[in-house]
């Protein structure tokens, strides 16, 4: 791996991947991946069903040999946490019993089973089986065990995916939590809000390619083709005006006259810049 690539910046990069191909028999899935992931940071990796976003991640975490190219993990396997579908929870044990076989493998105190527990607020049913969970108590309970831990890197591959909205919350909140202590965070997902809301970069995936790469907001505002402005007035009146002279008269004239209730730019999100770049929707 080149140097340049592993210390953009300075920082060095906690993963690097560098023209990534991976083929499954003759179907190229992988088709050149180059990306690094900075320390601390949560990446988006965000794409439709069928884009790669699972190989990726099994490749990074070791689960899956590149076909060809370079992968750089700065991490041993034991300081990894995963949530992905398919490490299934053991159905007919408990929540409890669940975290406590994991503990055995990692070595991690019994105590440690309690907090995890109550911090994604699984505290009561912590008897339960697993297979008489809701969905949204399975991810929560997937989401423990990936931090149980105290990973280094946690992985998540699309952690709320189909997940109620109160409980897609309650993950992003944990989430943000584990960001916050310091824990690099790498997330596929097809919900861009998702992205838009946890990620300070995103890489847009598409048939097996980074289309796209790059944080939210500076996507945005490169795609913000016709920069409009979206103004209401209090007298109810809305208008799109464009971004030029004319407009800044018109402008100033409203807020002389205590017209102008609310003003906006219309950058569009990830969503709609998939949808130009690829021709398709994310989900
Ligand atoms: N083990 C495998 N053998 C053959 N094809 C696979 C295998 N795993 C994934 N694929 C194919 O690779 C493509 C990308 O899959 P995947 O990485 O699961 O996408 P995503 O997670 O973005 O939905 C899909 O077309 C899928 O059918
Ligand atoms: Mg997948």
């Amino acid at each position: 791996m080149n140097q340049n690539n592993i210390n953009q910046n300075n920082i060095k990069s906690i993963v690097a991947l560098s023209n990534v191909v991976k083929q499954f028999g003759e179907k190229e899935v992988l088709k050149g991946i180059s990306l690094t992931v900075k320390p601390g940071e949560i990446v988006g990796l965000l794409g439709p069903s069928g884009a790669g976003k699972t190989t990726m991640i099994k490749i990074v975490t070791g689960q899956l040999e590149a076909t060809s190219g370079k992968v750089m993990v700065d991490s041993s396997s034991t300081e990894m946490g995963m949530m992905m579908d398919s490490l299934g929870l053991y159905e007919r044990l408990s929540c409890y019993d669940n975290l406590k076989l994991f503990a055995k493998i990692y070595n991690i105190p019994v105590e440690r089973i309690d907090e995890v527990l109550k911090k994604v607020g699984l505290s009561e049913a912590k008897k339960r089986p697993v297979d008489k969970l809701s969905k949204g108590m399975r991810g929560r309970l997937a989401l423990a065990r990936a931090v149980m831990h105290e990973p280094k890197i946690l992985f998540l591959d699309e952690p709320t995916s189909g997940l109620d909205p109160t409980t897609t919350n309650q993950i992003h909140e944990l989430i943000l939590e584990e960001k916050a202590k310091g824990t690099t965070i790498f997330l596929t997902t097809h919900n861009m809000a998702e992205a838009e809301k946890l990620c300070q970069h995103v890489a847009l995936l598409h048939e097996g390619k980074i289309i796209e790469y790059g944080e939210p907001k500076e996507i945005g505002r490169k795609y913000n083709h016709q920069k409009k402005l979206q103004i209401r007035l209090y007298d109810g009146r809305c208008m799109e005006l464009l971004n030029n002279k004319e407009a800044a008269e018109k402008v100033q004239d409203y807020l002389a006259q205590e017209l102008l209730e609310t003003i906006h730019s219309t950058e569009p999100n990830l969503e709609t810049v998939f949808m130009e770049l690829t021709g398709s929707m994310l989900e």
